[in-house]
């Protein structure tokens, strides 16, 4: 009987709706909106004027797998699920499929969601890694094999690019993002977004990418994941914002909101965000979930008094998804009691009906193929030159890189020269340890027969503090004409939740390096690591340095090759390296201040006793680090050396209509093949608001053979010149800019010209 009455409620409730669909339809024909002749809202619309409230709410809401669980079984035979993530079994994910096809009221097939952060079997170098290279190309084909591989087990969702600008090397999840500065993390997100997202949604091969984490995420008070973000309104459009409105730019299919608060509204509660910001403002017509958790963790916030209100909040503000549902069920109640009309709901069913549609999950719901794509060649192949464009080359002195072949021997000493779990780096669910390939193996299986090998590790990992190892070690580095240390971070020690206060080498490394270095054998520093760790002490100790990030399964290879000369370094710094931890947050695109220090003083031991309060310098500086980072952003060395000439513009005033023209000829200076990253940079002398002391506006990464020269231009436009006031404003004043060219922030070709009213 129950059963009986509660089947006649909902019959008159889908009927009623049904009539509202279809009046709402003839409303927008009246109205001659265009979105009802395109196919997939003509899907939509007819497909949501069939749903109950129940089935709506049902597709806002993702969960965590569980396998073939009779629990999600049942969620999804009554249609009370959308989306599953980290299930990664095709079988799984094929039966769980058909359940929602063949057996659920509607058959809404489910969308499969994964974390496929710098690949998926075959892992490529860590986003920060990526961000040395430079290259939009490159990072833009390993998120194609990224997603060829997930897609071949049933995933078409992933949650990355991370596109958080990061400028504290504290903060854990600084490594998910292509590191401090918005124009590169814009080039370098846009590009990945393509790669997962391929060339059509509905290809079988492309995953959804999700731009995250929405916003000002790594803003994070003192590097401390989760933490309070304090952005003025002009910091987070001229800074934070960039990188995720070039991802509305390249057509991201979805976003994903951070934890975190800004100036006291957590952005899972914001409405200007999400709504304002990125719906009207931007024209964004994809998805908003929400993080994991985050629209519950409002309450802890003190933003909200009980998950209801969490969802209502959530809801109102545009998240369409509740990920790893903890509130949006409490939707029902609310359009119950009339707190949210159903025509909200229906919003945000649209954008996930309309994501499903587009990702042709109703034509092809099932896994077409298993064949196994997971590691083949050619992934591997760009594994590897990823890994080798993403190693930044800090320091060669006397050119002892690459290694002459006078060296007939060298000690492998460390812990990171193999270490085939760490070598991944963090967010690696998928790619398997035992596909890594570690500089140790490379050198033996390589130059084994003609090469002494005397491999010592020291250490057995990151954080071991045991010495008992490091006489061996030293006999190792005694014993050779050279020695490779390879140094880092374990990739558990960088990601989510995994910030530092100390940033320098962990464990007893820094002791090894120490002693090694007494022998006076030649030490090249490898170092694979989450974050610019701190080695300020240790350079000094080494000839030449490779930082090389986590590399990925291709590592060894990589760096194989670089030591060896088979491969030339290009990486670039994506974030100013600091010379001690609390130099951090650090970064080039700072603001002069009214006190801007004159050179690097670092006037600690200089300061008279008992010196009166006027003591040296009155500027913005450390007592102990000055002002100068270790190296500054977008540094890093080659085997070559590039000369920058003949510096022009194409005027020197524009108007504000007119495009500017600089270029100038960069030559290879010396005997390798190399590859330069060209950087441009401006600096807007006098602003409406304060300017940074200097600005990327554009970069080309390009490839000269020994003796070659080639003319670089760059066209930029008043878009280029434009920034946002605190009033929400883009203005473009006229004034005095400076223009660089050169091979990193620091340092370049130096020109003026004029913006005129
Ligand atoms: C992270 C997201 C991630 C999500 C799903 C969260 O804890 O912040 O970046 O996509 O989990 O795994």
């Amino acid at each position: 009987m129950m059963k009986h009455k509660k089947f006649v409620t909902k019959d008159l409730f889908q009927l009623a709706n049904q009539w509202l669909g279809i009046l709402s339809f003839l409303f927008l024909i009246a109205c001659g909106d265009q979105s009802i002749n395109d196919p997939v809202e003509k899907k939509v619309s007819g497909l949501l004027s069939k749903m109950t409230l129940e089935e709506k709410i049902g597709q806002l809401i993702q969960q965590n797998s569980e396998g073939y669980s009779d629990n999600k079984i049942g969620q999804i035979k009554n249609s009370a699920i959308g989306s599953i993530l980290n299930e990664t079994n095709p079988e799984t994910i094929n039966a769980l499929q058909k359940i929602a096809v063949e057996e659920s009221r509607l058959g809404i097939p489910i969308l499969f969601g994964r974390d496929v952060i710098h690949g998926f079997k075959t892992i490529f170098p860590v986003p920060l890694g990526q961000g040395a290279s430079w290259n939009p190309q490159i990072v833009e084909e390993g998120a194609r094999i990224a997603a060829i591989e997930a897609a071949s087990t049933g995933i078409r969702w992933t949650f990355a690019p991370m596109l958080d600008i990061g400028r504290d090397q504290r903060w854990g999840r600084i490594v998910e993002g292509f590191g401090e500065d918005p124009y590169l993390t814009s080039a370098l997100g846009a590009a990945m977004i393509r790669g997962f997202q391929g060339e059509r949604l509905n290809d079988p091969t492309s995953l959804a990418a999700c731009a995250k984490h929405f916003a000002g995420y790594g803003a994070a008070e003192g590097g401390r994941d989760y933490n309070t973000s304090i952005i003025s309104g002009e910091q987070l459009r001229n800074t934070y914002l960039p990188p995720f409105k070039a991802a509305v730019d390249a057509g991201a299919a979805t976003f994903m909101v951070s934890f975190n608060e800004i100036n006291g509204v957590p952005n899972s509660g914001n409405p200007w965000l999400t709504q304002q910001l990125l719906r009207k403002e931007w024209g964004y017509d994809g998805m908003v979930v929400s993080d994991w958790n985050s629209v519950g963790e409002m309450i802890n916030h003190g933003y909200v008094k009980d998950p209801e209100e969490a969802a209502l909040v959530a809801l109102k503000a545009g998240i369409d998804m509740d990920m790893e549902n903890h509130v949006f069920s409490h939707l029902t109640n609310l359009v119950k009691n009339k707190k949210i009309k159903e025509s909200e709901i229906d919003e945000a069913v649209r954008r996930v009906l309309r994501l499903k549609f587009k990702l042709g999950l109703f034509e092809n719901p099932y896994l077409a193929t298993t064949q196994p794509v997971f590691y083949a060649e050619e992934h591997l192949a760009i594994a590897q030159k990823a890994a080798v464009e993403s190693v930044v080359l800090l320091k060669n002195e006397n050119n002892l890189l690459p290694l002459a072949n006078t060296i007939k021997s060298v000690a492998v000493i460390g812990p990171m020269a193999d270490a085939p779990h760490d070598q991944l780096g963090t967010w690696v669910f998928d790619g398997e340890k035992s596909h890594t390939v570690t500089p140790l193996t490379t050198l033996r299986e390589e130059y084994g027969s003609t090469l002494k090998i005397n491999y010592a590790q020291g250490l057995n990992f990151s954080r071991d503090k045991d010495t008992k190892q490091f006489a061996q070690a030293i006999a190792a580095a005694k014993a050779s004409d050279a020695v490779l240390f390879f140094a880092g971070e374990e990739a558990i020690l960088s990601g989510e939740a995994h910030s530092r206060a100390d940033i320098s080498l962990p464990g007893a490394q820094k002791e090894l390096l120490a002693e090694v270095a007494k022998t006076g054998k030649p030490i090249v520093l490898i170092v694979m690591a989450g974050r610019t760790t701190e080695i300020y002490k240790e350079l000094p100790l080494v000839n030449a340095c490779l930082f090389s990030f986590h590399p990925g399964t291709m590592g060894g290879p990589a760096l194989v090759d670089l030591i060896f000369g088979k491969a030339v370094p290009s990486g670039k710094l994506p974030v100013t390296y600091p010379k001690m931890v609390g130099q951090s947050p650090i970064y080039y695109n700072h603001k002069n201040t009214g006190r801007p220090p004159v050179g690097n003083i670092e006037n600690i031991d200089d300061i008279p006793l008992e010196a009166g309060q006027v003591s040296l310098g009155n500027t913005s500086h450390y007592l102990d680090a000055g002002k100068d980072p270790l190296f500054p952003f977008g540094y890093g060395l080659s085997y070559t050396t590039f000369q920058y000439s003949d510096l022009k513009l194409s005027a020197k005033e524009i108007g504000k209509d007119e495009q500017l023209v600089a270029s100038c000829v960069v030559t290879n200076t010396g005997t390798f093949e190399g590859a330069e990253t060209v950087q441009l940079y401006i600096r807007d002398w006098v602003g409406s608001i304060t300017r940074p002391v200097k600005e990327l506006k554009a970069f080309d990464k390009i490839t000269l053979k020994a003796g070659e020269s080639r003319t670089v231009s760059f066209t930029l436009t008043a878009d280029d010149l434009k920034f946002w006031n605190n009033d929400n404003q883009q203005l473009l004043e006229a004034g005095d800019f400076t223009l660089w060219i050169g091979p990193n922030s620091a340092e370049g070709l130096e020109t003026n010209f004029k913006l005129k009213e």
